[in-house]
């Protein structure tokens, strides 16, 4: 069969780095491999070198052992990028809100609901308070083997506010739901301000040294379609548009997990360079509706690499088998989960590494 040509992307072919290289829009076999979440619990070393924090915040905030916690899974495996290991949350904390972790319970927040308080959110501190993210990126740049990209990351709007509302995880998304349907100007606001600390952040994060970035919509897939446009597509869209303009050709690859039907309308609208796949999305659709208009990068069922195995290998051979004929990039549908064994992630990244 012959292959469709390939679409043309933005990214200046200056790279041989295989995920740059899928980014750009070549199909690649072997298919470049990283696994959202990549550095965590999971791994031995990561819960040792954590241990060596007192709270999960300043970890993130001391660049060497932020950049010791980027390089440990590629250093394991060769995972061909890492991702700079830092979180979602520091945005908020940035804004002066206060953000804390707590053991086997996740974040906690000081839940903001009130149109008035957005105007409280400190812009002008964040680039100081995340400094020592940009300085972990510097220090983990020149220690990354030659083939293999740093990606840098950030919470889209949408997600980090479901944090912000909410005051932490939420199983139902009452209070954010409430608020952005109730008074969708208002929460607009508080979309609008994240933004900004988002476009702010990435653009540092580019400077300091990553190659292509991240935007983790984690909760996309909660929201209603009008809903979706508002306050998913077109935060995306702004910031697309507004790293486009500072840095031409980096690669931004976006995550709405769970969007379903409003995937396509999320990769044509925001203008983003490729898109991440949950589990859910099914290949065949995918490679015929989405993988022409961008790279796509995904979608294992990350209960597949716990399990390990055949069905982890029939999962992961279909995956690239439905993909070959375009750019793509082989990932999860979402993050490794800590009771992933180790060495089904080695066996994931050695079954990835034989297709041709
Ligand atoms: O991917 C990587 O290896 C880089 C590091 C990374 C972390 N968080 C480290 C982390 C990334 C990319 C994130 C993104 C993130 N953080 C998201 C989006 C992706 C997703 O999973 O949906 C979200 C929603 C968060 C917010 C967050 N951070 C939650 C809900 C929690 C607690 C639950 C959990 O998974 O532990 C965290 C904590 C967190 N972030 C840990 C790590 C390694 C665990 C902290 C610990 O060591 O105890």
């Amino acid at each position: 069969m012959e292959k469709p040509e390939a679409p043309e992307f933005a990214a200046p072919p200056t790279s041989k780095k295989p995920l740059l290289r899928a980014l750009r829009g070549e199909s690649l076999a072997p298919p470049p491999i990283w696994l959202m979440r990549q550095a965590g619990r999971y791994l031995p070393e990561y819960r040792e070198l954590r241990r060596a924090s007192e709270n999960f915040l300043e970890f993130c905030f001391s660049p060497d052992r932020a950049a010791d916690a980027t390089l440990q899974p590629v250093r394991r495996f060769g995972m061909d990028a890492a991702i700079l290991f830092s979180d979602i949350l520091v945005v908020p904390y940035a804004l002066g809100r206060q953000v804390s972790f707590r053991e086997g319970e996740g974040p906690v927040l000081e839940p903001l609901r009130r149109r008035e308080e957005v105007s409280s959110l400190d812009q002008d501190a964040v680039l100081e308070r995340l400094a020592p993210v940009y300085n972990a990126i510097r220090l983990v740049k020149p220690a990354l083997p030659g083939s293999v990209a740093l990606i840098g990351f950030a919470g889209a709007p949408w997600t980090v506010a479901t944090y912000m509302v909410e005051g932490g995880s939420s199983r139902d998304f009452t209070a954010v739901k409430r608020w952005a349907f109730g008074d969708p100007e208002g929460f607009t606001e508080l979309i609008d301000r994240l933004a900004e600390a988002t476009i702010e952040h990435l653009s540092a994060q580019i400077s300091a040294g990553v190659e292509a970035v991240q935007l983790f919509d984690s909760w996309a897939g909660v929201l209603p379609e009008h809903e979706f446009r508002r306050f998913v597509i077109a935060p995306t869209q702004r910031i697309v548009a507004a790293l486009a303009a500072r840095h031409p050709g980096l690669p931004i690859i976006g995550f709405p997990r769970g969007a379903g039907l409003l995937y396509r309308a999320y990769v044509t609208e925001t203008k983003i360079g490729a898109v991440s796949l949950d589990q859910s999305v099914p290949c065949d659709i995918a490679h015929k509706t989405l993988q022409s208009l961008a790279p796509v990068q995904g979608n294992l069922d990350p209960l597949l690499l716990v399990l390990g195995g055949a069905p982890l290998a029939a999962a992961a051979a279909r995956i690239c088998a439905a993909f070959a004929g375009g750019p793509f990039i082989f990932n999860l549908g979402h993050g490794v989960l800590p009771e992933t064994p180790v060495k089904h992630v080695a066996e994931l990244i050695e079954l990835v590494r034989r297709v041709s």
